[in-house]
């Protein structure tokens, strides 16, 4: 049964998790905030100044194309605005969220190319570590690459077919495909160096250079049944990133196949140990 926003909501708020939700429609979205601070404008600007010194090197070249063209580094950017750009080049759009929202909620915008992105921003005192996800987080990391194709394509597909899979018992496994794919995920295209994607890595100035340039950093060839088995950990850089071939390699494994069966066959199993899955 679908979780009330007002019961949501209380368990955020017994949770100590920072988002009002008081003011949330039932798909939990809200309206962005438009009085951010003198304050809240420098530490984004500090956190993109920053990070894109390293994203420049280790991102994939769609993640930084998306950058320019959603210009996202001058100012906490309009979601609107933003979500227009995007509209026109993969028909994605975006909406505000006080924080989290439930897994029903998040995946029905999803499968309707609406990406939930967090309307509060990191304090000065938080640039290197939060627990929640942020704006930054959220947008930063995650929208500029919602301009490739086929990822976005992936991550509408996501949407409509998670819920399915949470329904037969697949929660953990369809959560781990988007920790390995949409947080964490690395790119290598044949002929190209390794590069990162994942909004975990391009939101983190420490762990996304570990990930890439890392000596003891795992890195293992994709393969969609083995990441929807492989277990993470949150609080730890993680010790193993799952490499795709190409963005349309992901699209076309998870359009094709059967995940009731991956998932009859992964769901009642202990999750792999990442640290022990060989790279190539
Ligand atoms: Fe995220």
């Amino acid at each position: 049964m679908q979780i009330s926003v007002r019961d949501y909501a209380r368990e955020c708020a017994e949770q100590g998790l920072r988002g009002d939700y008081s003011a949330c429609r039932a798909d939990f979205t809200v309206d962005q905030d438009d009085d951010y601070s003198e304050e809240d404008q420098k530490v984004w600007r500090t956190l993109c100044d920053r990070q894109m010194a390293l994203v420049r090197r280790l991102a994939h070249r769609t993640y930084l194309d998306g950058v320019a063209a959603l210009g996202l580094l001058d100012s906490i950017p309009d979601f609107a605005d933003v979500g227009r750009r995007l509209q026109a080049m993969t028909g994605w759009t975006i909406v505000a969220v006080p924080g989290l929202i439930p897994a029903g909620p998040f995946f029905e915008h999803l499968a309707n190319r609406r990406f939930p992105v967090t309307n509060w921003l990191r304090t000065q005192s938080e640039l290197d570590y939060i627990v929640e996800p942020d704006m930054f987080h959220d947008f930063f990391g995650h929208v500029p690459i919602l301009t490739q194709p086929a990822f976005a394509d992936f991550m509408q597909l996501y949407g409509e077919k998670a819920q399915t899979l949470f329904d037969l018992g697949g929660g953990d496994m369809i959560t781990r495909l988007y920790w390995y794919t949409a947080e964490y995920g690395l790119i290598g295209e044949p002929g190209e160096p390794v590069k990162a994607f994942g909004a975990g890595l391009m939101s983190s100035f420490t762990e996304l250079s570990f990930a890439i340039e890392g000596a003891g950093a795992n890195r293992v060839p994709f393969d969609l049944e083995t990441v929807m088995r492989t277990g993470y950990e949150i609080d730890r850089f993680q010790r193993a990133y799952f490499v795709l071939p190409s963005f349309a390699a992901l699209r076309q494994a998870f359009e094709t196949a059967d995940l009731a069966g991956i998932v009859a066959r992964g769901k009642d199993l202990p999750p792999l140990d990442p640290a022990a899955i060989a790279g190539a």
